[in-house]
C-alpha cells in the first residue's frame, strides 16, 4: 500500500530460522529470545542503506514492543538510519504499537521519527485510504 503511493524500493526482512506458525509456539520463542537478549539471524541481503533519506520501517507488535526481527535489523543497521527520516509502521492484533517508537529511537538514535501509523491486522485490507491519508500527513 505504501509502495502504491511512493514508488519507493521495497525490501521484506526475513530470518534463517523461521518462526513456528502455531501462535503459542512463536509467542513462547519470542520471549526466550527477548529474555536472553539473543535476537533472531536475518537472511536478508541490505542493500546500501546510504542511498536513501527516507526508510518506511514495517514490524508487528510483539508483546507490546518491536518484533524480535526488528530488533535484530535495528542493532545490525539502526546506525546506517543516521539523518534519515524514518516512518514508522505496524500491524498488531488489537493491542496497539507499545513502545515501539521510543524502542526505534533507542535503536536508531539519530534518524528523525516522524509519526508512526498502526492498524490491527485484520482491518489492515481494504484500507488504502487510510495509509494514504497517514503518508500525506507527515
Ligand atoms: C510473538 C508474538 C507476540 C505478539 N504480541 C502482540 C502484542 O503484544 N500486542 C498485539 O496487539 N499483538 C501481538 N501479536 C500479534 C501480531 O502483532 C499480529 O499477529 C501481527 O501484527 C500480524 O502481522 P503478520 O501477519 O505480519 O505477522 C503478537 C504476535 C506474535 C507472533
Amino acid at each position: 500500500m505504501i509502495y502504491n503511493e511512493s514508488g519507493a524500493d521495497m525490501l521484506e526482512l526475513t530470518v534463517t530460522d523461521p518462526y513456528p506458525s502455531d501462535y503459542s509456539e512463536a509467542v513462547e520463542r519470542a520471549n526466550e529470545e527477548r529474555d536472553n537478549q539473543e535476537y533472531p539471524d536475518i537472511n536478508t541481503d541490505i542493500p546500501d542503506l546510504s542511498q536513501y533519506d527516507t526508510v518506511y520501517l514495517g514490524y508487528q507488535t510483539w508483546t507490546m514492543t518491536l518484533s524480535n526481527p526488528m530488533i535484530s535489523f535495528l542493532l545490525d543497521h539502526g546506525s546506517d538510519l543516521s539523518g534519515k527520516t524514518i516512518y514508522p509502521f505496524s500491524t498488531n492484533a488489537g493491542y496497539g504499537e507499545g513502545n515501539t517508537i521510543e524502542r526505534i529511537e533507542e535503536l536508531a538514535p539519530d534518524a528523525s521519527v516522524v509519526k508512526s501509523f498502526s492498524i490491527q491486522d485484520e482491518d489492515l485490507l481494504d484500507n488504502q485510504e487510510q495509509v494514504s491519508k497517514w503518508l500525506n500527513e507527515n
